[in-house]
């Protein structure tokens, strides 16, 4: 097909605004979730083998692709950080840029200017191409670990239908606004909990959906504390930490078995992908890992 009459179609395909070297979050998020979790009868407010699936999918993304550094999961949602300097691109981009020179010094009418012009389209282009590969990547291998990984969660449920996950990219240009993006998803995490906590808790002592609604309409944050505390008897800050944090995912070193000689177990550090339900608005958590943001 090189050359020929249908080549310009290819010009359609580099039309998505991903800006290189910012910050790349790939967010997916469960399709009609409300209708799945219903039809696979998922515990309310949360269903924990549920959040756990949606865990080990997200840790077979990162596993699967270096360039994701850092997933932070909620409910049908999982927000994938790629490396500010994503290798993926990087590599695609040298390999341009060689073919560009090559050409320049061929027949001798290089300017830097020219290269740096031909470089940086080239190098937006391909970047671009790439966001798009990996949106749809990060979806289909998300949605198939979590199909395939069904039945580990769900022994005794049957998988109704397949389930369908979207994705977007969006950029962001400093590790400030990348931190806020994933404090921001962190807080709706708590918001939605505490509400679905007393909401549910309300329906199951009687309360209709509207009253249930119509009780919990502009209560603060405290209010619900106390209705939980009072009515309930439940302390929020003792619900599991997956409930009210949710899920982070990153690599860490951790000892691992490596092999068994004369019936000792011998271990060694190894990177591996880890599960945990930490605070990431506040600084501990990026200070006692820098590498994760870092690159280092
Ligand atoms: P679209 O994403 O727009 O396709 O709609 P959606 O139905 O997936 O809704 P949305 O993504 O806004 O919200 C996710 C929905 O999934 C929640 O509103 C719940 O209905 C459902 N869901 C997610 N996690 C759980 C869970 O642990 N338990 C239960 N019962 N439902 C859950
Ligand atoms: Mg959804």
């Amino acid at each position: 097909m090189a050359n020929s009459k249908y080549e310009y179609v290819k010009d359609f395909e580099v039309n998505d605004n991903i800006l290189p070297h910012t910050w790349i979050v790939i967010r997916i998020d469960g399709r009609a979730f409300t209708k799945f979790s219903q039809a696979h009868q998922f515990q309310k407010p949360n269903d924990l083998q549920a959040l756990l699936l949606m865990n080990a999918s997200a840790v077979a993304v990162v596993e699967d692709l270096a360039d994701v550094v850092f997933a932070y999961g909620v409910s049908d949602e999982y927000s994938f950080v790629l490396r500010k300097t994503s290798t993926l691109y990087q590599r695609r981009a040298r390999c341009v840029s060689i073919r560009v020179f090559q050409f320049h010094v061929s027949v001798l009418l290089c300017s830097l200017l020219t290269s740096v012009k031909h470089l940086t389209g080239f190098g937006l282009s391909s970047c671009n191409l790439l966001i798009s590969k990996l949106i749809s990547v990060i979806c289909s291998l998300f949605a198939s670990s979590y199909v395939m990984n069904w039945g580990k969660y769900f022994p005794e449920t049957k998988l109704q239908y397949a389930p369908a996950f979207d994705g977007r990219a969006v950029c962001y240009p400093s590790e400030s606004i990348l931190r806020d993006y994933l404090s921001w998803r962190q807080v709706d995490c708590h918001i939605n909990n505490q509400y679905n906590t007393c909401f549910w808790n309300l329906v199951g002592s009687g309360k209709s959906t509207a009253e249930s609604q119509n009780m919990l309409k502009g209560t603060t944050a405290d209010v619900k504390n106390n209705l939980l505390f009072d009515t309930f008897k439940i302390n929020y800050n003792d619900l599991p930490q997956i409930f009210r944090k949710g899920s982070i995912v990153y690599r860490k070193k951790v000892e691992k078995v490596v092999k068994v000689e004369d019936g000792q177990e011998i271990k060694r550090l190894r990177s591996c992908a880890v599960v945990e339900h930490e605070d990431i608005i506040r600084d501990n958590f990026w200070t006692q890992y820098p590498y994760i943001l870092g690159g280092k």
